[in-house]
């Protein structure tokens, strides 16, 4: 608890490397395309990286700065780059540190479109993919290959809340010279250290719990090497996915409060899960925070608090679909990590795309149903769920 104190008061007083401008109180929309330069050696000089500035909003602006300088101040990284959505963030993070000939080795659980970029695009672009269970370290093992560059897991995994062990694979990257990417969109950098765990790049669709309030489509970029910051960097300058002034803005004021959020999120999101896992019309629940489920004891090492996006089991698909359509206060709608809470049925929306053996690899059922407990009285999101059951 006092952790999350020490990190709330960190966010609320990062300072802008650019100062206050005007003496604003909250950071200003630097809303422009361009800068002006006060001569040609100006420009020059800015191009060329003999001194800092602006040139062009694709490039680099203060207000995403700020944005990312907050980011980084909860990592506990080098630096961060935003994005204009967590997809751009996953693409940079990748095809910006990989080549055609290189192997990856992915998570089997991972969000849909994730699975489709890796699968499908960067197969068409010659980069080698193999989908394992990365829960297990001798999986990772057993599925490494020579051309091996990088290994890319989510943790907690959508939807199925899987836990990979970040430290024991961090491990065995850098004994093996590869580097490890982590998506900890599930539970933010408030309760995962994934850097100090030995991740060397952590990212985020920050559309999620990071700016928190469903207003913005976005993603950032975290890691602890410079020389990785660069690349990922130039990367997204030249794909031109900088997250734009105006959605920056929006995530200053957003990720502001994500400490407190969280804290209440786990504690909702926990409380709904223990209420779910005792109803007789449930089979199963996956929440890292119950004893229960098979990720609990690495989450417990390793994380220190949860976030309150999980999945659980219904007895049948009808079952499922009459639950999701009789709720009153839950909305059915993809995405997570809202204000309020959400539904969603991951195998034919988030995960519609994700190819048959590998829905049935990592588990994922029609029966399954996804839930992001929002800040609302967890009993009444109880009382919701419990009218809705009845008429399953
Ligand atoms: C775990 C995870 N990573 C990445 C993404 C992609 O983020 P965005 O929708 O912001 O592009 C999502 C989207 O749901 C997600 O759940």
């Amino acid at each position: 608890m006092s952790q999350l104190k020490d990190l709330q008061t960190r966010v609320l007083h990062t300072p802008s490397k650019w100062g206050e401008p005007l003496h604003a109180h909250t950071f200003p929309i630097f809303q422009t395309s361009t800068y002006l330069f006060d001569d040609t050696q100006m420009g020059a000089d800015l191009f060329g990286g003999k001194r800092e500035g602006h040139m062009y909003s694709r490039m680099g602006n203060p207000t995403v700065e700020y944005f990312e300088e907050l980011v980084n101040s909860l990592e506990g990284g080098a630096g961060t780059a935003a994005f204009g959505s967590g997809m751009g963030a996953i693409h940079s993070a990748t095809m910006g540190l990989l080549k055609a000939g290189d192997h990856l080795i992915s998570g089997d659980t991972l969000y849909g479109c994730s699975v489709e970029l890796f699968g499908n695009r960067f197969k068409d672009m010659g980069v080698d993919v193999s989908f394992v269970n990365t829960a297990s370290d001798e999986a990772v093992v057993k599925a490494w290959k020579p051309n091996t560059k990088m290994v890319y897991l989510e943790s907690p995994a959508n939807p199925t809340c899987k836990i990979s062990d970040i430290k024991g694979i961090a491990k065995i990257c850098h004994e093996k010279g590869a580097i490890l990417v982590v998506d900890c969109t599930f539970t933010t950098p408030v309760f995962l250290p994934a850097l100090e765990l030995g991740a060397d790049v952590v990212l985020h669709s920050i559309t999620k719990y990071i700016n928190g309030h469903g207003d913005v489509v976005g993603g950032v970029v975290t890691t602890k090497c410079p020389e990785l910051l660069q690349k990922i960097k130039a990367f997204r300058k030249d794909t031109g996915s900088l997250m734009s002034p105006m959605d920056a803005f929006l995530c200053i004021r957003g990720v502001k409060t994500l400490p407190m959020r969280m804290k209440v999120h786990m504690e909702n999101g926990l409380k709904v899960a223990k209420f779910l896992e005792q109803h007789p019309k449930i089979k199963q629940v996956n929440h890292p925070g119950l004893e229960s489920f098979p990720g609990h004891k690495i989450a417990m090492e390793q994380m220190k608090g949860f976030g309150s996006t999980f999945s659980f089991e219904m007895q049948s698909f009808e079952a499922a679909k009459k639950l999701m359509e009789h709720v009153k206060l839950c909305g059915l709608a993809v995405s997570l990590g809202t204000l309020d809470t959400l539904i969603e049925h991951p195998a034919s929306m988030t995960h519609a795309a994700v190819p048959e053996h590998l829905l049935k690899q990592q588990g994922l059922t029609r029966e399954l149903v996804r839930i992001s407990v929002g800040l609302e009285n967890p009993d009444d999101i109880i009382a919701d769920l419990k009218q809705a059951l009845e008429q399953c």
